[in-house]
C-alpha cells in the first residue's frame, strides 16, 4: 500500500482540494487490483485521501474506464452512441455477441474477453468506434468483426 499511498498523495498535492485527485486514485488502485475496483480498492481510495467509499464509488460509477466488477484479461468495448448507433452499431455489437459467445456485459467462460457497449469514445467522425485493450479500430462494421474476434483470440494465447 506504501507505493499506492505516496503516488496519491503526490497526485493529491497538485490540487487545492484533495478530493480532486480521486479518478488519479482510482485508476491507480484499479491496476492494483486485476483491472477492477473491488470493496477493497475503494476502501484504500478512500481511505488515502480521506473520502467516504460512497463517494469513491459514486466516482467510479461514472466513468467507463472505471470497473465494478471483475474484468476479462481483454477488453472489446462498442461505442452505441448516437454517432456510431447511426452507421451500425448493433449490427456491430450483435456480431461481436455472435463471435464471442456472450452478451453485451459478460465475459467469455475462460475469464479471457469481456465484452460491453459504452457511450461516446470520443472518435464520432470514425464511427462506428471499437476499442480493443484501449486501443480504437476505426470505422467497423459488422464484416469486420470475425477478423478482430480472431485476433484477439489470437493475443489470449
Ligand atoms: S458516438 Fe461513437 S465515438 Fe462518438
Amino acid at each position: 500500500m506504501s507505493d499506492y499511498f505516496a503516488q496519491v498523495q503526490a497526485s493529491a498535492a497538485r490540487y487545492p482540494d484533495r478530493r480532486s485527485a480521486v479518478l488519479e486514485a482510482l485508476r491507480l488502485a484499479q491496476e492494483r487490483h486485476d483491472g477492477w475496483l473491488p470493496d477493497e480498492a475503494l476502501r484504500e481510495v478512500a481511505e488515502t485521501l480521506e473520502v467516504t467509499p460512497a463517494y469513491a464509488k459514486a466516482i467510479a460509477s461514472f466513468y467507463d474506464m472505471l470497473h465494478l466488477e471483475p474484468v476479462g484479461r481483454h477488453l472489446v468495448e462498442v461505442c452505441t452512441n448516437l454517432a456510431c448507433a447511426l452507421v451500425g452499431a448493433q449490427r456491430v455489437v450483435e456480431a461481436f455477441e455472435s463471435g464471442l459467445g456472450v452478451h453485451a456485459g459478460e465475459t467469455t467462460e475462460d475469464g479471457g474477453i469481456t465484452f460491453r457497449t459504452v457511450e461516446c469514445l470520443g472518435g464520432c467522425g470514425y464511427a462506428t468506434v471499437v476499442a480493443v485493450d484501449h486501443r480504437y479500430r476505426e470505422f467497423v462494421n459488422a464484416d469486420d468483426v470475425p477478423r478482430i474476434v480472431t485476433e484477439v483470440r489470437g493475443a489470449q494465447s
